[in-house]
């Protein structure tokens, strides 16, 4: 796995929308994975922002994002669907025929993860896979003990991970779903490319657990450490427990021309 580690979210954010902005002009009709919650929000404005001012464009752009709460209805305001909307999708040019999130309200749960595993695979598998990390190392909603060989399916939400979400509803946790689903961490794995984003202190136990602990179920996140093409970026408070950091920034300093990240 590569491991970028930049001083604050703020410029691991525009790291991480330089990378993926670098796939969407070299391949316009990209299919790109994308993830919810606080992390990837920085990277969403930058590249909202290459779109304002560069012209980045989306319009061909295919998304599929990685979960959706069961039971929460299309219009709340904490439904991924809505979160996308208002975060990214209407601030670029998506289209939203290409735009994919799975169907929380669907009556037959199991039918509906097939569908968009099919879906994925229809639309050429997923070029970029966007991914934050839970505190307890899940990616997507595979909490700890998900099989590494998972694919789309409901999950339910651990007792932490719903603290966690709390704070998106008011810090009223009865509100948080018990239920969603999920890309499996078999589909993550399945992407072409893999990128991580961690930012926080809060983050620094899992980080280091994914990146230099032993693969495993327990820190779902650390099976990207078989990923053919993983990065990591990372700050500086979430870098702080890993072994290697100063190996990781020296690598970082060192890439070659053409290895080097700009937009
Ligand atoms: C979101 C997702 C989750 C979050 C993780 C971190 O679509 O799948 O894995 O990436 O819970 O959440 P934040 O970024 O809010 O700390």
């Amino acid at each position: 796995m590569e491991i970028i580690i930049q001083p604050t979210p703020e410029a691991g954010s525009i790291v991480a929308a330089q990378i993926i902005a670098k796939l969407v002009r070299r391949k316009p009709d990209c299919v790109l994975g994308l993830a919810t919650g606080s992390t990837p929000l920085g990277t969403y404005r930058e590249l909202i922002r290459m779109h304002r001012e560069d012209g980045l464009d989306f319009a061909n752009v295919t998304t599929f994002n990685l979960d959706e709460y069961v039971g929460l209805p299309l219009e709340h305001p904490q439904s991924y669907r809505a979160f996308m909307a208002e975060n990214f999708f209407r601030q670029v040019n998506a289209n939203a025929r290409r735009t994919h999130i799975p169907d929380g309200l669907a009556r037959d749960v199991p039918a509906e993860c097939a569908r968009y595993e099919a879906a994925i695979v229809a639309a050429g598998g997923i070029d970029l896979q966007l991914l934050g990390i839970g505190t307890d190392g899940h990616i997507g909603f595979n909490e700890p003990s998900s099989s590494l060989a998972s694919r789309t399916r409901i999950k339910t939400l651990t007792e932490r991970t719903r603290a966690d979400n709390a704070r998106f509803f008011h810090g009223d946790l009865a509100q948080v779903p018990f239920h969603c689903i999920t890309m499996g961490v078999g589909t993550i794995m399945a992407s072409r490319e893999v990128l991580m984003l961690a930012f926080g202190a809060n983050k620094a136990d899992a980080v280091a657990a994914a990146v230099e602990g032993p693969i495993t179920a327990m820190n779902p996140a650390s099976v990207l450490q078989m990923h053919p093409v993983a990065k990591c970026v990372v700050d500086g408070a979430a870098a702080a427990k890993l072994a290697r950091r100063d190996y990781y920034h020296w690598v970082f300093a060192h890439k070659p021309d053409w290895q080097k990240i700009s937009a």
